[in-house]
């Protein structure tokens, strides 16, 4: 690994985010840091716990008590919440319908902000989410901002979850995207928005290799300086 640097990348959701930072964390030798699995995860012990998810105060207790690791598997990562992996519980329509709601709280975004920022010390990393480049480190040598049209994004999660046997309707998922949108980046703190200083990437009509390979190049040049 040259110096290691920090890669921001930020952008809608479905927009191939993880998918594209996982390669090239994987090319770079860096760490992966998913965080919106660490919302999702939070949000999928809420449902478990019946936490009222109105409450920021019962949610960022929650938080202060449940041990999140995101842990290098396969060539992805696996979520473990208390120690028990719960990497597809995470990716349920229920979380998927309820995780805006939680990670609007400011007591929660404190306190997942404080982890981030801890796990992003000292190595290189990749890290994908909606405020990376903004909020959470906002000093990133790399800050990329991944967007698609909104019915490729709909398309790309249908496809994915036929592989994963999961049946369901594209104009359903196109309108959970537009919500969840929606909501990320109206909601007051640390909204779903580009930097200024964010390179804007639209992978609409590109393959993952190819958006793999500029994020590579730009990242290269980034750590020759
Ligand atoms: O990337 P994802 O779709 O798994 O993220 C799930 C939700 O988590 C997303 O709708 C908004 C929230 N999130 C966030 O608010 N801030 C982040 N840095 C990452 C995710």
């Amino acid at each position: 690994m040259l110096n290691g640097i920090i890669i921001a990348i930020d952008g809608p959701a479905a927009a191939g985010k993880s998918t594209i930072a996982k390669k090239v964390a994987q090319k770079l030798g860096f760490t992966y840091i998913d965080t919106g699995a660490m919302y999702r995860a939070l949000t999928h012990k809420a449902i478990r716990s019946d936490i009222n998810m109105d409450s920021d105060k019962d949610l960022g207790d929650l938080l202060l008590h449940t041990e999140i690791l995101l842990i290098p598997k396969n060539g992805g990562q696996a979520v473990l919440i208390d120690g028990v992996d719960c990497s597809d519980e995470i990716r349920s329509q229920e979380v998927t319908s309820n995780v805006s709601k939680v990670a609007a709280h400011t007591t929660v975004r404190k306190l997942m902000i404080e982890k981030q920022r801890a796990l992003a010390e000292g190595t290189g990393v990749v890290m994908d989410g909606r405020d990376i480049g903004t909020a959470v480190l906002p000093a990133a040598e790399l800050k990329i901002f991944m967007t698609a049209s909104v019915d490729e994004r709909a398309e790309r999660r249908f496809q994915e979850n036929e592989k994963r046997g999961i049946h369901s309707s594209l104009s359903q998922l196109k309108e959970e995207i537009e919500n969840r949108d929606r909501a990320d980046s109206e909601r007051e703190i640390s909204p779903l928005k580009m930097a200024d200083d964010a390179i804007l990437v639209d992978t609409t009509s590109m393959s993952i290799d190819e958006v793999a390979d500029k994020l590579i190049e730009l990242a290269e040049k980034r750590m020759e300086r």
